[in-house]
């Protein structure tokens, strides 16, 4: 029974990192790709309106995408990102916050290949209503873990978004499987994994197993928003990126120290990670 709701996290500090560098992913395959497929293996429903309960409950955007609202700096990935999350409000005051499948679909032209998992019933319905009229795009109402791997196609560049709830502990398992797997027969896959900070000890076990997998494609991009011993909560968020390319990597590394910058509680000791694992 999956009790998960992302709208209560909509447009959170985790979030706009982790669309941001979506984007930017989507970006650095489109430069040398007519086409490509993408995979949303956790989709969540689509938008988040801001007066919903979920998102009214925790305003947990106050601290995320209102802080970043009015950027005034130059990283071209953060305002770009910006720009992405006007054009689809149609406005520059933002009435909803766009989940990854919305972002996507905003993206991606007629030539891509848009496919998408979702296992909650009513997640899965709102988001077969959003992408209704969207012909590129399919949504599945299935466990994305078990089924993704079966839609790749050999010859095509797919990128794949794999962001679950961490909602049964198994999911950081069922991640290195999926890398594992991955880093054997799959080539033509740029992933993206996203994962929470919850405590120090787990979180270096989780990257630990990651780096015993001995694959020289993997990199870990983490950005802490707290002190790693504080008791509870979510100290942070981090991307397992697999095949990333360096356009891609490049561009995170610029933009995750000045999203550290704006997010970080003042009494964080943490700093930033980018690196090969
Ligand atoms: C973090 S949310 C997704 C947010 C979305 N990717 C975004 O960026 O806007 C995770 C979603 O995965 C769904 N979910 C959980 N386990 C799943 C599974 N095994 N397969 C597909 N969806 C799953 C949950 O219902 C939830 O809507």
């Amino acid at each position: 029974m999956l009790s998960y709701k992302h709208g209560y996290h909509a447009g959170n500090q985790a979030d706009v990192f982790k669309h941001i560098c979506l984007i930017q992913a989507y970006k650095s395959l489109k430069r040398l790709n007519n086409s490509i497929s993408y995979i949303d293996t956790h989709a969540g429903s689509g938008d988040y309106d801001f007066k919903s309960d979920y998102m009214s409950k925790n305003k947990e955007y106050e601290y995320g995408i209102n802080k970043l609202e009015n950027y005034k700096y130059e990283n071209q990935s953060i305002k770009f990102y910006l720009k992405v999350l006007r054009n689809i409000n149609n406005s520059k005051k933002l009435s909803f916050y766009p989940g990854s499948p919305s972002i996507m679909s905003y993206l991606s032209d007629s030539s891509d290949r848009l496919l998408f998992y979702e296992l909650h019933n009513n997640e899965v319905q709102l988001l077969k209503k959003h992408l209704a009229k969207k012909i590129n795009s399919k949504v599945y109402n299935k466990d994305g873990f078990e089924f993704f791997l079966q839609k790749i196609k050999p010859k095509e560049k797919t990128l794949v978004l794999i962001d679950p709830s961490y909602e049964i502990k198994d999911d950081f398992e069922k991640v290195v499987k999926v890398l594992q797997m991955l880093d054997v027969a799959y080539q033509n896959v740029t992933a993206m994994i996203w994962y929470p900070v919850l405590n120090i000890e787990n979180n270096d076990l989780f990257i630990e197993n990651i780096r015993k997998l001995g694959s020289n494609r993997i990199t870990r991009i983490e950005l802490p928003l707290k002190k790693y011993n504080e008791e509870i909560g979510m100290k942070g968020s981090g991307i397992i990126l697999f095949n990333g390319s360096n356009f891609l990597i490049n561009n995170m590394k610029d933009c995750v120290k000045e999203l550290f910058q704006i997010f970080k509680d003042e009494n964080c000791n943490i700093k930033p990670k980018i690196q090969r694992i």
